[in-house]
């Protein structure tokens, strides 16, 4: 595998290659990201994967200094999932200026993970066009436990008219149910073993709604009051439609439960269709 940190070189590198598929992550890597590489092979003859920690992404109160960086392991990992080149570029190489133009989302960055995390879906926007211009792969691979993010990604691609096919993966589970998530590390061990309760949690909201219940608002209530007996804290546990995240209105239409809850210090994001 090799390992770039410089656009120009990436842009010599990959000037040669054809068919490129793209991964970019944030490292840290985990079960779930190796999954990507590993489904990346079939989309082109060269896999590309990226690590950045991109600060534009963060708020002022989240955990981008503490954000677990494993540079070693990570390219370990990526080379025995038999990935081609690692963009692994620096700050000063992404940004070597400060970043003053930004890919701005419409409203749907506000809600759900947007409300509670303000400029988070704009910075992910941003470096994401940004990592696209330097790649220019034709298509890229994200999971589907960033389900949001998926879809705004998935809107940019389009309505840039970027020749570049989304591509979304299943989400990796720990053998208990828990989404596989770099921030699970931060979880003491009493805590892990509490963690599942959030994906049993969107289980019982499908299994009922499966079942015909079609109050939204008292399943998500309900979850919420679950959780809240074990110790979590909500950010929401929302039942919406698949199309373009808006509250479900019927059964009727591809729906999807997405859920933010806070155990202890650590924040966990999990989904599911129904
Ligand atoms: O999902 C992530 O790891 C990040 O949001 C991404 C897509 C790599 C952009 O920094």
């Amino acid at each position: 595998m090799k390992v770039i940190s410089n656009i120009a070189t990436l842009r010599q590198e990959l000037s040669q290659r054809r068919q490129i598929v793209f991964v970019p992550t944030m490292g840290n890597l985990h079960a779930g990201h190796i999954s990507l590489m590993e489904q990346a092979r079939a989309h082109g003859d060269t896999v590309v994967a990226s690590i950045f920690v991109n600060r534009l992404q963060f708020g002022p109160n989240e955990d981008f200094d503490t954000y677990p960086r494993t540079f070693q392991a990570d390219c370990d990992k990526l080379t025995n999932a038999g990935v081609d080149v690692l963009f692994a570029p620096s700050e000063q190489d992404l940004y070597p200026e400060p970043q003053e133009y930004f890919v701005e989302p419409p409203a749907i960055q506000n809600v759900l993970d947007g409300e509670f995390r303000p400029g988070h879906f704009r910075g992910v926007a941003t470096v994401v066009s940004k990592l696209f211009n330097c790649v220019q792969p034709q298509a890229a691979l994200f999971g589907k436990k960033d389900y949001q993010q998926l879809m705004i990604l998935r809107n940019m691609t389009r309505q840039m008219a970027l020749p570049i096919k989304i591509i979304g993966g299943e989400t990796v589970r720990a053998e208990d149910g828990l989404a596989l998530s770099s921030r699970n590390g931060y979880l003491s061990a009493a805590e892990r073993a509490e963690a599942p309760r959030l994906y049993r949690c969107l289980q019982n909201m499908r299994a009922a709604l499966l079942a015909g219940e079609d109050d939204f608002t008292r399943l998500e209530r309900n979850a919420i009051d679950e959780l809240a007996a074990h110790g979590w804290q909500s950010d929401y546990i929302a039942i919406r439609q698949q199309a373009d995240l808006a509250p479900a209105r019927s059964l009727n239409t591809p729906l999807v439960i997405l859920a933010a809850s806070r155990l202890g210090g650590t924040r966990l994001i999990d989904n599911i269709e129904i």
